[in-house]
């Protein structure tokens, strides 16, 4: 892997889990976050997450401080323009995602990989943002990043064989396991996992079930770590419905991408999950109140 300087923009949910586990693979990280505050938390989640880390003896304290050392936050731009790779996990909203490439392509070295983490977007409006097609690819973890041990490849009808095969080696750097995805809706994970999400909001709208008996069918019945409604809270509202509306703008008349009703109004009352305290569930810190 030639990838040494990584620049990992966005430090919620993924973004954080993505710069640690690439500081892990020993790059040195550069986070771009807009928000001071989530820049705060989300370091301190590496650092949490690095210490459970040290504590199961899976890695030593020296290791842990080392990978702590490897990673950088700033608020501007500009301190990304050397980096070797540059993942985006900002909101999923393709406008912009499309305004951070075009700012990226501007800026950084003519040899930058640029990849996006968005869930559900054409990876290729986006190298097409950025004004070199060429280096853009998709690198899809799956969260929490630490634990899940995908990562979807996305390679777009102009990405490189190069670009792709970097992107594959610092996926396997990350310690996860690279599978190659076409840039269609969803690409292999989502397209399947995301209508099955909406499928249940709708059974629990009907009041065919409640969010409770559909968890413990899905877990005790079919083996699943999560149910859909833990796994909803756990992904975010919010971004389930930026991820379906995005589609039923692209595919209006799929019945599958459907924005559900409850979703919408659990999302207007700031009920997006885990991250809010409450969304389908109740949550104290990252457990299940
Ligand atoms: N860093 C380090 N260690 C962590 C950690 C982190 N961030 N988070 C949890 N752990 C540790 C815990 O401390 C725990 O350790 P012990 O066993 O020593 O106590 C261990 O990992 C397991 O964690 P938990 O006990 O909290 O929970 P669990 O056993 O239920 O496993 C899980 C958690 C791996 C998340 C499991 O519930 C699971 O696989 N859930 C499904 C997740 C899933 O489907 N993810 C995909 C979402 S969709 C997506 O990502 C794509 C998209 O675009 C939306
Ligand atoms: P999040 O809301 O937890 O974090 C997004 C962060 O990006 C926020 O802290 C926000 O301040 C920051 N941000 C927004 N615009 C920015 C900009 N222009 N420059 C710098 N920072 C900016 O979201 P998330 O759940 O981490 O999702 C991020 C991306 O990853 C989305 O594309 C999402 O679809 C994708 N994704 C999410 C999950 C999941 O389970 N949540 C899984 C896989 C992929």
């Amino acid at each position: 892997m030639t990838v040494q300087k990584v620049g990992v923009v966005g430090c919620g949910l993924m973004g954080h889990g993505i710069a640690q586990v690439a500081a892990q693979a020993g790059c040195q990280v550069t986070v771009l976050e807009a928000d001071a505050g989530a820049l705060e938390k989300g370091l301190g989640r590496i650092s949490k997450s690095l210490g459970k880390l040290v504590q199961k003896e899976k890695i030593s304290q020296a290791d842990a401080d080392k990978t702590f050392g490897n990673i950088t936050g700033t608020g501007e731009v500009k301190d990304l323009a050397d980096c070797d790779l540059v993942v985006e996990a900002i909101v999923e909203n393709l406008d912009v995602k499309n305004t951070l490439f075009k700012d990226l392509g501007a800026l950084c070295k003519a040899e930058t990989i640029f990849a996006s983490n968005t869930s559900s977007f054409p990876v290729s409006e986006m190298g097409a943002a950025s004004g070199r097609p060429e280096r853009m690819v998709g690198l899809h973890f799956f969260n929490p990043v630490q634990l899940m041990k995908l990562v979807e490849v996305v390679r777009t009808p102009t990405t490189s064989d190069e670009v792709f095969a970097e992107a594959k080696a610092f996926g396997e750097a990350c310690g996860k396991v690279p599978v190659a995805a076409s840039d269609t809706p969803g690409f292999v994970v989502n397209r399947l996992l995301v209508p099955y999400l909406a499928e249940a909001i709708r059974m629990v709208e009907r009041g065919d079930s409640t969010p409770a008996d559909v968890d413990a069918g899905m877990t005790l019945g079919c083996g699943y770590p999560m149910g859909p409604f833990t796994l909803l809270d756990y992904v975010g509202l919010d971004t389930t419905m930026f991820i379906l509306e995005g589609w039923v703008e692209k595919y209006p008349n799929e019945s599958l991408f459907e924005v559900p009703a409850l979703l919408r109004q659990k999302v207007q009352e700031g009920k997006l999950g885990r991250k809010t305290g409450e969304g389908f569930f109740k949550w104290e810190g990252d457990k299940r109140a």
